[in-house]
């Protein structure tokens, strides 16, 4: 039976499906493995399963030799070298759609909160801030009839529109080219960045990290957003500068920010830690006991389908 390394725990639901058609080896750490380990603990295999918190380049794969494919247990594969992959024959995959909707929940959780203030008003509650309700008391954004800025309107992009209709928000977004499709389903129009950064009173980052995103937040953005914006970002870390950010924050440029991605994971930025108004989450975006076990069972597909010769499902090179 050929061999697979899952770098670490995921859902048994995905094990059980690996364990019918190959020799599995589960990482017993409880925390990520190095490039060294997966090298490591990967000889011999002919797949490795991995998480997004591990990176996977061309000396990497060299090391590993008898890997054909690498199938990571995520939608994002920012930390994969798919050029690096191509070139060696080594077949990636992902795990698209089953997250989308619970991101896109997480994603309205940081707007609601970030608008409405609810993380900073239950620390003040805990530390004994609340000494009854009066008329200009913690007063935070309202979402009806305020305009979202969708940043990269792909399946999670869409799901947060759709989400954020029934909160009466009218939508924009910016992606390097108009959908539509998605402007009839969701009555959404097709800005440039600039109307985006100007015209949004929520700006949604749901875009992957490419080179043409990363850093596409800088201070120079934030300065051009109304003054009572606030900014959430589902997507990646990187595609803020989270030091421009701050400043941001901290000089009144904008209102507000969620956050669940960092720029050096899982490293949160201290002047950002050091602010009421930014609600930091530790990466929770897909992490429902559903979600995982789909995603699980997503990732166990495409191993047993490359294992058995076929086509896996959801391929990226
Ligand atoms: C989560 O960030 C993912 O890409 O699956
Ligand atoms: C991810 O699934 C996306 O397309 O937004």
């Amino acid at each position: 039976m050929k061999k697979v390394l899952v770098t670490r725990r995921i859902p048994e639901e995905g094990i059980e499906l690996l364990r019918s058609a190959a020799e599995v080896t589960v990482s017993e750490l409880d925390r990520d493995l190095s490039g060294q380990e997966i090298v490591e603990m990967g000889q011999g295999c002919t797949v490795l399963l991995t998480m997004l918190s591990n990176r996977i380049d061309g000396e990497l794969l060299d090391a590993v030799p008898t890997v054909r494919m690498v199938a990571n247990y995520a939608v994002g594969y920012d930390n994969i070298d798919l050029e690096a992959a191509r070139r060696r024959s080594v077949v990636v995959t992902n795990t698209p759609g089953v997250l989308t909707e619970t991101t896109a929940e997480l994603t309205l959780a940081l707007i609601l909160d970030a608008a409405r203030r609810v993380s900073e008003g239950d620390r003040l509650a805990r530390s004994g801030g609340f000494t009854g309700i009066h008329p200009l008391f913690m007063l935070g954004m309202g979402l009806d009839g305020k305009t979202l800025g969708i940043y990269g309107l792909g399946r999670i992009g869409r799901a947060v529109a759709r989400r954020a209709r029934a909160f009466g928000m009218h939508i924009i977004y910016h992606n390097r080219h108009a959908n539509s499709e998605a402007d009839a389903e969701l009555d959404a129009r097709w800005v440039s960045f600039d109307e985006l950064l100007s015209t949004s009173d929520v700006i949604s980052i749901n875009a992957p990290l490419t080179r043409h995103t990363r850093g596409a937040f800088d201070l120079a953005a934030f300065g051009r957003m109304r003054p009572g914006a606030v900014v959430v970002n589902t997507g990646r870390g990187p595609i803020i500068v989270e030091d421009d950010l701050a400043d941001a924050l901290e000089r009144g440029f904008i209102a507000a920010a969620g956050l669940d991605v960092y720029q050096d994971e899982p490293a949160i930025n201290p002047r950002l830690l050091a602010l009421d108004n930014v609600v930091l989450c530790p990466h929770l975006g897909s992490a429902t006991r559903e979600c995982r076990a789909a995603m699980a069972v997503m990732v166990a597909q495409n191993v047993t389908a490359f294992l058995a010769g076929e086509e896996p499902p959801n391929r990226l090179v």
